[in-house]
This record gives structure tokens, C-alpha cells and sequence, in this order.
């Protein structure tokens, strides 16, 4: 199997670290990015005695220079970028629609599908240029929501820019075929720090979980590392513009 170089946005807690804790475990090299560097380096010591390579990348994916300056110093460090997974997200204060304020709706968005689209367009921008890489020169993969898919009560705008991200996968996966793929996942309920630690959001969840949820569980942050485990190996090669739900069965389409 070959090692690739892989990029987690996103990567100091939940879903993200998951992520990279099982692509560390099947040999990976990863680069870690969020804003905060504690928490990248309590990933990064999760990391070891895997024997990979991990560099870490503080920085806000919203920001275009900072964006561009971490494509590039990884393609200096460790020329090729394989894969870049766009996990990082934020959900925003359940707010309804009409309360949120223009600034919340600014900065959900900005993060959520500006940060996913900047990521990708520099990393395309190496990959298209990784022509020694075969058959495929890279892989996008971006984490989108069951939000995406089926309106969330208090979380409009997070939906908005969920949606967002699936039609950037399918419009991506159109402008740079057949030699990148770009794929999406769908994750439905998993508790993690997005939750806000609020114990009656957490406790809605549970309860909408258990109600719509067809395998009645709230998912794991392990089922979501299994679905990108997948996506970064071969075995997904034939796949592009999709977008995948891991939900438990809340959102069939
Ligand atoms: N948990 C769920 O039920 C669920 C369901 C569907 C989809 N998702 C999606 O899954 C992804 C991961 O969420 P999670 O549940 O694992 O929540 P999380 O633990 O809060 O992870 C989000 C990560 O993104 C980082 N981040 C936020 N803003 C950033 C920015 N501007 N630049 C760089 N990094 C940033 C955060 O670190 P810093 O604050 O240190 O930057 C944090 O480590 C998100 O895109 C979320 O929308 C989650």
C-alpha cells in the first residue's frame, strides 16, 4: 500500500482527530490544522508510536494567505500533497433564522464553505500539477452534514453552508476530473465539542437521535474515520462529485 500525505483540517478534537488517529494507525502522514495549537498538539501525541510523520499547521482556514502559505509550505516539506479533507467547521449559537445576526451568519459561512473552497482551490492548484502521481493526482474529501440534506431547527445558516459544501463538491469534482476526485461525507448526530458542551442541545440530539435514527444510536466519531479511511484508500478511485451519508439511516435519499 502506498503512504500518502494527508491534510485534516480541523484536526485538534473530534471528528478530526479521529480522523487522523486511524489514518495515522494504517500509516499515513498527516498534516494537523486548526486555530489552536494546544489542541494539535494533544492530536499530534496521540499520534505517536504509529512511526508517521506529522507536521502542524495553526491557522484560521478563512484567511486566503494563510490558506495559501500552508499548501505551499507542505508541497516545500514533504512534496506532495495527496489528499486535503475540509473537516473544519463550526456550527454557530442555535439561533432561528431570523434572530441571527448578519455577523454570525458571516463567520458560520465563512469558515464552513469559504474555508472548505480555499483549501481546495490551492490544493487542486498543486495536485493538477502532480502529474507523477497515478491514476489519480489527488483526492478532495470535504465533511458536509445530514444538515446539508434535511433543514436542522436553530441551525439554518449552519444548513445553508453544509448545502453549500455539496454542491462545491459536485461543481469541483466536475471542473477537475478525471484527474482529482472530490467526494463528500454526510455525518448525522455525534457528540463532540461542535455540540457547545450545552447539556440540553447535547440532550436533544440524544432525543432526536433515538427518533430518527433508524440503527437507533448516536453515531461514533470511529463509524465517521471509517468512511474517510475508505475514501482516502484506492478502493474509492472510481467515485467522484458524491456526497455520502454516515447517519444511521436519518436521511434517505
Ligand atoms: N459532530 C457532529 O454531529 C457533526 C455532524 C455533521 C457534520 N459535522 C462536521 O464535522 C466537522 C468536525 O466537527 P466536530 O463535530 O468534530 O466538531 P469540533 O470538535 O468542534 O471540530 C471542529 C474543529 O474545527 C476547528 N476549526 C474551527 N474553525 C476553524 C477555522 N476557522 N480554521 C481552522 N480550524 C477551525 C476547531 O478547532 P479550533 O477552534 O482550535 O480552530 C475544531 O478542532 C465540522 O465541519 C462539522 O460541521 C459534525
Amino acid at each position: 500500500m502506498e503512504f500518502k500525505n494527508i491534510l485534516i483540517t480541523g484536526s485538534g478534537t473530534g471528528l478530526g482527530r479521529a480522523m487522523a488517529i486511524r489514518l495515522a494507525k494504517e500509516g499515513h502522514n498527516l498534516i494537523l490544522n486548526g486555530r489552536t495549537e494546544s489542541k494539535l498538539i494533544e492530536t499530534k501525541e496521540m499520534l505517536e508510536g504509529f512511526g508517521v510523520r506529522v507536521l502542524i499547521k495553526v491557522g484560521d482556514v478563512s484567511d486566503s494567505n494563510f490558506v495559501e502559505t500552508m499548501i505551499s509550505e507542505i508541497v516545500d516539506e514533504w512534496g506532495l500533497l495527496h489528499i486535503a479533507i475540509n473537516n473544519a467547521g463550526i456550527s454557530g449559537t442555535p439561533t432561528p433564522i431570523i434572530d441571527i445576526s448578519e455577523e454570525d451568519v458571516q463567520k458560520i459561512m465563512d469558515i464552513n464553505f469559504k474555508g472548505a473552497w480555499l483549501v481546495s482551490k490551492f490544493a487542486a492548484q498543486i495536485m493538477k500539477k502532480q502529474r507523477k502521481l497515478k491514476p489519480l493526482r489527488g483526492k478532495i474529501i470535504n465533511v458536509s452534514s445530514m444538515a446539508g440534506k434535511e433543514p436542522m431547527l436553530l441551525l439554518g445558516i449552519y444548513a445553508c453552508s453544509k448545502a453549500a459544501i455539496i454542491m462545491l463538491t459536485k461543481s469541483m469534482a466536475k471542473e477537475l476530473a478525471p484527474n482529482i476526485t472530490v467526494n463528500a461525507i454526510c455525518p448525522g448526530y455525534h457528540i463532540t465539542p461542535i455540540c457547545n458542551d450545552d447539556p440540553n442541545f447535547i440532550q436533544n440530539i440524544i432525543d432526536n437521535s433515538t427518533m430518527k435514527s433508524l440503527l437507533k444510536r448516536i453515531g461514533t466519531a470511529e463509524d465517521v474515520a471509517g468512511l474517510i479511511s475508505f475514501l482516502v484508500s484506492d478502493d474509492s478511485n472510481y467515485m467522484t462529485g458524491e456526497n455520502v451519508s454516515i447517519d444511521g439511516g436519518v436521511v434517505l435519499q
